[in-house]
C-alpha cells in the first residue's frame, strides 16, 4: 500500500535536467533584472578543523530535520525553496516523503531556545532524474517550502550563479554547517554553526589528488559538475552532517553559493578534499523546478569575469606527504617525549599533536587511590627532543577505561603552548580504526611508561610483524574467529630479532613507506610466552582524535597484501589444550621459520637426530638415533631449536639446550622405541619454538600426513613428504605380522618417497582440519614406511611430560582397532613393493565399499 502511495510522489518530484552541462541552454540575458537581493549578511564577522560562525554572518544556512533531529544542511535560495543535496533524502533509491521534513531558518545554536529561527515544513522535494548515488554526480535537490521563510536580518537568500560564472582555481570561500568537527566525532553541544575556509580546488588539481591512492587503496573520478574545495594536506573539511549545505565565495559584495557540501573519503584526510556539487552547472535544472514561483533565486551577473581561462597548475599537482611519523633514523624519535611528574621517574610517552602526547594513565594514577590523579599540573614538565626548555602541561585526560582496562591504559596530556613542528619535534602518526598492519611489516620496539634507562645504540629492538592468524590463535581462545584484515585486531605480535629486556614496557611502532605509526602499546602481561602481544592503538584512535581534535590519524600506506591477501575467509583458530596452543605454525612468508617444533639433537658431536618439541622443557626422540645399541651410559646431547626454517632467523631466534636425562617406557623384551630427553632449561613458546599437539587416539579423522625431516643430515634443510597411513590390517598384512604392535605404515605420495633421509629419525605428523599439527610417530630403524606410534604411549607421556599437549580425542581413531587377522592373499606376496601395494590398496578399498 505505502509504495503505491509513494508511486505518484516520487514521480512529480523527479524531473529530467535540461541540457545540464551545456552552458546557458536556457539562460536569460545577462541584462534579466533582479528583483530578490541575495547573497548579503551582516558586516559581522563545523565542519573539520573550523570554528564557531558569528549569529547572522551566514543567514541562508539552514537545517533540515528529519525524526526529531538535524539531518542535514541547505541553504535559502529563495523566500520558498531551499537548495540542498539529493543524498540527504533518498533511501535505497527512493526519495523519503517531503512530510517529514523540516527546515529550520535563522537558527545559530541548535540548542536551547531557538530564538529568531522559525521552522517550515516542506511541500515538495525535487531531485535531478539521473541522481543515483554521490559518486556519480547530480547530487542536488529543490526543497519547496510549504509557506515562504519570512526574510529578515537572520534569514536571507544567497546568491546562485550562473551557468557561465567560473570560480577561479585558488579561491577562499567558506563552507558551514552543523556536521561532525571529526570522522565520527559529533560537533559538541551548544551545537553553533560552524564555519571554515576552503580553497577551490580546479579540477585537474582534484582529479589529481584523487588519483593518489588513499584510504582503502580508492581513487575516484571526478565528473562534470563536482567541484573540490579544501587542502591537499587534508585536516580542513566537511563532514558528515554538512552535507546539503552551501559552499559561498564572496564577489562585488555578494556571497555566491558554489557548491553543496556532497561528499568526500573520509574527512579532512591528505589528498582527499571535499566534492561539492558545482552549482553553476545546474543553472537551468534550478530555474525550471523553480519556475512561475516569484520571487524566484537570484542568478547575478558574475560581477568580475576572471581572465579567458582560470590559471591552475595543469596535471602535477602537489601532493601531501603525511606530516607524522618521519624519523632520521631508527630510535632518534622526534616524537618521544619524557613526562616529567615530581617525585616519580619519568614516563615515556608520544608527542601525537602540537599540543598533545599520548602516555599510559598507570603512569598518573595513584596505586591507592586509582581514580583521584595528582591534580598538581603546574609542576608537571614535558621534555621533547630539540626544544630548549620542558613543556608545561595544562591538562590531563585519562581513558575511561585506563584504571581497570590495560588495552585501555591511556592518558593525554595537553600543554600549555603547542610547539612548532619542525623535523623534531614532530609527532607520530597514529592509525585509524579500519587500519591493517600486513605481516611482515617492519617494526621497532619503544620505551613506553616508566621503562627502563635507555637500551645501548645497538639494541634497538627490530622487530617484524606477525600474522593475525597466528597472533591471535596463539594468545586466543580456541574455536574463536580470527579478525578478519580491516577488522580491528584484538592483539599485534611482533617477532623481535633480540630478547627484550624482561619487564620493561614497550610501545610497537611499525613503518609504512617510511612513515612511523605508533601501532600498539602494553605487552601483554602473558607470562613467558613469546612474542608478546600488544594491545593495537587504532581502536583509540577515535577518542585519541576526540580529545586532542587534531592527533595525526594517517592513512594506510602500504597495500600490498600479497597474492593471499585476497582470500579474507574467517578463519577460527584450532583447539587449545589446558597449557594453551600447540602445532600452530606461523605463515611462512614473513619469519621464515616454518616448522617451529622440530629440533635439531646433536648427539655425542657425531649425528644428528631429529627430535620434536612437546613441551616447553621435553623434546622426544627416537630411541635408536640418540642411544647406541647395546650402550649403557647417557651420551653428551644438545638440542636446538629454531633452526628449522627456509630462510633461518637471526641468531636471536635459535635457542640451545643441553639434555639432562633420557626417559624409555618400561616396555618388556624389545627396546621401547620412543625415547624423551629432558632439557636443562626451558624454551619458552616463541613463533621459533612452540609445541607440537599430541592425539591420544592415533590420527585425527581428516587429518593430512606428512614425514618431516631433512633432505641431508648435513645441511638440514627441512623438507615434508605427504604420505597416507595404512590401516592397521594392511600393514599388518604386508608385513606379515612381524611388527611391533603400535606400529604405523605409510604410502609415500607419487614421487615423494626419497625427499627426508632417513637416519635422524624423522617424526610423522599430521595436521588437522582446524590447522594443528600433531606428532603421531617416530622413524623405525632402517625403515622408509614404519613409525613407531604416539598414541599408545600416551599415558607413559602424560606423567614423564606435565605438560604435553593431547588434544581431546574426538570419538573415534581414524582406523578401527582390532578387525580381522585375514589377510588377502595377493597383499602378503606384494610385501616391501610399494607400486604393488598402492594397487592392492586401490582393489582392497574398493572391495570394502
Ligand atoms: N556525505 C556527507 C553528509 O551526508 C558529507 C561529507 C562531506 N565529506 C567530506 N569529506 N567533505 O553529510
Amino acid at each position: 500500500m505505502a509504495r503505491h502511495l509513494l508511486l505518484p510522489v516520487v514521480m512529480l518530484v523527479i524531473s529530467p535536467i535540461p541540457g545540464a552541462f551545456q552552458d546557458s541552454a536556457l539562460s536569460p540575458t545577462q541584462e534579466e533584472p533582479e528583483d530578490l537581493d541575495c547573497g548579503r549578511s551582516e558586516p559581522s564577522a563545523r565542519i573539520v578543523g573550523g570554528s564557531d560562525a558569528q549569529p547572522g554572518t551566514w543567514p541562508w544556512q539552514v537545517s533540515l530535520h528529519h525524526g526529531g533531529g538535524h539531518i542535514c544542511g541547505g541553504s535559502l535560495i529563495a523566500p520558498s525553496w531551499v537548495l540542498s543535496a539529493a543524498h540527504c533524502f533518498m533511501t535505497n533509491g527512493t526519495l523519503e516523503p517531503a512530510a517529514e521534513w523540516s527546515v529550520l531558518l535563522g537558527v545559530h545554536s541548535q540548542d536551547g531556545p531557538l530564538d529568531g529561527a522559525h521552522t517550515r515544513a516542506v511541500a515538495a522535494i525535487v531531485v535531478p532524474v539521473n541522481y543515483s548515488q554521490v559518486e556519480l554526480g547530480a547530487d542536488l535537490a529543490l526543497l519547496h517550502l510549504a509557506s515562504p521563510a519570512s526574510l529578515g536580518p537572520a534569514v536571507r537568500p544567497v546568491c546562485l550563479p550562473r551557468a557561465s560564472h567560473r570560480f577561479v582555481h585558488g579561491t577562499a570561500c567558506w563552507a558551514t554547517g552543523w556536521g561532525d568537527v571529526q570522522e565520527a566525532d559529533p560537533l559538541p553541544l551548544p551545537w553553533v554553526l560552524q564555519e571554515v575556509e576552503l580553497r577551490l580546488l580546479g579540477k585537474a588539481t582534484c582529479q589529481c589528488l584523487y588519483s593518489q591512492p588513499g584510504p582503502f587503496n580508492l581513487t575516484l573520478q571526478i565528473l562534470p559538475g563536482m567541484l573540490c574545495a579544501g587542502y591537499p594536506e587534508g585536516r580542513r573539511d566537511t563532514c558528515q552532517g554538512d552535507s546539503g549545505g552551501p559552499l559561498v565565495c564572496e564577489e562585488g559584495g555578494r556571497w555566491f553559493q558554489a557548491g553543496i557540501t556532497s561528499f568526500g573519503f573520509g574527512c579532512g584526510r591528505r589528498n582527499r578534499p571535499g566534492v561539492f556539487t558545482a552549482v553553476a552547472t545546474y543553472e537551468a535544472w534550478i530555474r525550471e523546478q523553480v519556475m512561475g514561483s516569484e520571487p524566484g533565486p537570484a542568478f547575478p551577473t558574475q560581477p568580475q569575469k576572471p581572465q579567458s581561462d582560470p590559471q591552475e597548475p595543469r596535471e602535477n599537482c602537489t601532493i601531501a606527504l603525511p606530516e607524522c611519523g618521519k624519523a632520521p633514523r631508527p630510535g632518534a624519535w622526534p616524537w618521544e617525549a619524557q613526562v616529567m611528574v615530581p617525585g616519580s621517574r619519568p614516563c615515556h610517552g608520544a608527542l601525537v599533536s602540537e599540543s598533545w602526547v599520548l602516555a599510559p594513565a598507570s603512569c598518573f594514577l595513584h596505586p591507592s587511590s586509582s581514580d583521584s590523579p595528582p591534580r598538581d599540573l603546574d609542576a608537571w614538565r614535558v621534555l621533547l627532543p630539540s626544544r630548549p626548555r620542558a613543556e608545561r602541561v595544562a591538562r590531563l585526560v585519562h581513558h575511561d577505561n585506563a584504571s581497570w582496562d590495560d588495552a585501555s591504559d591511556l592518558a593525554l596530556l595537553q600543554l600549555r603552548t603547542p610547539v612548532n613542528l619542525s623535523a623534531a619535534p614532530r609527532p607520530v602518526c597514529l592509525p585509524h580504526p579500519e587500519h591493517y598492519f600486513l605481516p611482515g611489516s617492519r617494526c621497532r620496539l619503544a620505551r613506553w611508561g616508566r621503562g627502563e634507562p635507555a637500551l645501548g645504540p645497538g639494541a634497538l629492538l627490530e622487530a617484524e610483524l606477525l600474522g593475525g592468524w597466528w597472533c591471535h590463535c596463539l594468545y586466543g581462545r580456541q574455536g574463536a574467529a580470527v579478525p578478519l584484515p580491516g577488522d580491528p585486531p584484538h592483539a599485534l605480535c611482533p617477532a623481535y630479532q633480540e630478547e627484550e629486556e624482561n619487564d620493561s614496557h614497550w610501545s610497537l611502532l611499525c613503518q609504512e613507506e617510511g612513515t612511523w605509526f605508533l601501532a600498539g602499546i602494553r605487552d601483554f602481561p602473558s607470562g613467558c610466552l613469546r612474542p608478546r602481544a600488544f594491545f593495537p592503538v587504532q581502536t583509540h584512535g577515535p577518542w585519541i582524535s576526540h580529545v586532542t581534535q587534531g592527533a595525526y590519524l594517517e592513512d594506510q600506506l602500504t597495500w600490498d597484501w600479497g597474492p593471499d591477501g585476497e582470500e579474507t575467509e574467517t578463519q577460527t583458530c584450532p583447539t587449545h589444550t589446558q597449557h594453551g596452543a600447540c602445532g600452530l605454525r606461523p605463515e611462512a612468508a614473513p619469519v621464515g621459520v616454518l616448522w617451529p617444533w622440530l629440533a635439531e639433537v646433536h648427539v655425542a658431536g657425531d649425528r644428528v637426530c631429529t627430535g620434536i618439541l612437546l613441551a616447553p622443557g621435553w623434546v622426544l626422540a627416537a630411541t635408536h638415533c640418540v642411544l647406541r645399541p647395546g650402550s649403557t651410559t647417557v651420551p653428551y646431547i644438545e638440542v636446538y631449536l629454531g633452526r628449522a626454517g627456509a630462510s633461518p632467523l637471526p641468531q636471536g631466534h635459535q635457542v640451545s639446550r643441553l639434555v639432562i636425562s633420557i626417559r624409555l617406557p618400561r616396555h618388556l623384551g624389545l627396546r621401547p622405541p620412543l625415547a624423551l630427553l629432558e632439557l636443562s632449561s626451558r624454551v619458552e613458546p616463541s613463533p621459533s619454538a612452540l609445541p607440537i599437539c599430541l592425539h591420544p587416539a592415533g590420527i585425527p579423522p581428516g587429518a593430512s600426513c606428512w614425514v618431516l625431516g631433512w633432505k641431508e643430515p648435513q645441511d638440514r634443510v627441512p623438507v615434508a613428504a605427504a604420505v597416507s597411513i595404512l590401516t592397521p590390517r594392511i600393514c599388518h598384512c604386508l608385513y606379515q605380522g612381524i611388527l611391533p604392535p603400535g606400529t604405523l605404515c605409510v604410502l609415500y605420495a607419487e614421487g615423494q618417497e626419497n625427499r627426508c633421509e632417513m637416519t635422524s629419525a624423522p617424526p610423522l605428523l599430521c595436521q588437522t582440519t582446524e590447522g594443528s599439527w600433531v606428532l603421531v610417530g617416530m622413524a623405525v630403524q632402517g625403515s622408509r614406511e614404519l613409525f613407531a606410534a604416539i598414541g599408545p604411549e600416551e599415558a607413559w607421556i602424560s606423567q614423564t611430560v606435565g605438560e604435553a599437549h593431547f588434544l581431546p580425542s574426538s570419538g573415534s581413531p581414524h582406523w578401527p582397532t582390532g578387525g580381522s587377522n585375514l589377510c588377502p592373499p595377493e597383499l602378503a606376496k606384494a610385501s616391501g613393493s610399494p607400486r604393488a601395494v598402492h594397487f592392492l590398496l586401490l582393489l582392497t578399498l574398493l572391495i570394502q565399499s
